[in-house]
């Protein structure tokens, strides 16, 4: 295997795990301060900028959303983001520029916008992610949020033209997890053509199927991982997404089949 290059900013990124246990010390303002301005430095589609992160700072909003995630150790995450895709922002300055946004020309609303705009609110949350563990800081990235985007939509008053993303909590580490394994990147990184062939999948997978089974996640430490092939198995057929899904979306006035 081709040897890797090393310095502090691949190190960072080798070494990201997640983190689920924090110790209850908040963030100096020079370190949100800090990892703010990463997540704003991002590429931006067509520098629309239209992404925005609600920071989580009440408690009794931090407990809404462990509840909402079924997730208790949000409610200790020393710092706690909403990231949403933003159109609302650009919407009122198109207006007050005299853009026609009443009208069917206003586009921002439209598909490609969204899905841009969440292209960048990911970004913006991973440079985030990225900046915080480089200074000691350890994360975790949260879908489940999503479990009731109308109940988001009313905690956080999300305006039209916004949708939620995803949630960031952020604290010093109370945890110290391995490494979890990643595939072989034959598996995830092809040349000039997908590679389709499922004995081509299969093959490949057997090897990482087994060390996936030998690590020991955290969140239940005496027990080994099932397989891979078995967690894909169970995940592809599960409804605990269901509702997760853009179903709010015209209801915040996105119009996604244009
Ligand atoms: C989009 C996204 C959503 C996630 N949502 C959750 C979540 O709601 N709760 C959680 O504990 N972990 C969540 N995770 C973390 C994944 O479970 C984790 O990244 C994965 O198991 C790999 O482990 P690692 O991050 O330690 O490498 C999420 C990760 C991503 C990228």
């Amino acid at each position: 295997m081709t040897e890797l290059l090393h310095n502090d900013t691949v190190d960072v990124l080798l070494n990201r795990r997640s983190i689920r246990a924090f110790r209850p010390e908040p963030l100096s303002p020079e370190m949100t301060a800090t990892i703010e301005s990463a997540a704003q430095h991002v590429a931006s589609s067509q520098y629309l900028n239209d992404w925005s992160a609600i920071r989580v700072v009440d408690q009794s909003l931090k407990d809404d959303l462990a509840a909402i995630a079924k997730q208790p150790y949000i409610a200790q995450a020393p710092a706690l983001y909403v990231f949403v895709l933003d159109e609302y922002r650009n919407m009122v300055i198109a207006r007050k520029q005299g853009g026609a946004v009443d009208s069917d020309a206003f586009t921002l609303k439209n598909s490609y916008r969204f899905t841009q705009a969440q292209n960048d609110a990911v970004l913006a949350l991973h440079a985030m992610e990225t900046a915080a563990e480089s200074l000691g800081l350890g994360c975790v990235i949260l879908g489940s949020i999503l479990n009731d985007i109308p109940r988001l939509i009313e905690l956080f008053h999300l305006p039209k033209y916004t949708y939620p993303v995803l949630g960031l909590a952020i604290g010093k580490p109370a945890q110290e997890p391995e490494v979890k394994p990643r595939m072989g990147a034959d598996l995830q990184f092809f040349d000039n053509r997908y590679n389709d062939d499922p004995s081509f999948i299969m093959r490949n997978i057997a090897e990482f199927n087994e060390e996936v089974h030998q690590y020991y996640d955290l969140r239940d430490p005496n027990t080994p991982l099932p397989t891979y092939d078995a967690q894909i198995a169970k995940k592809a057929v599960a409804g605990e997404v269901l509702g997760r899904g853009l179903e709010h979306a015209a209801k915040q006035g996105f119009e996604l089949n244009r």
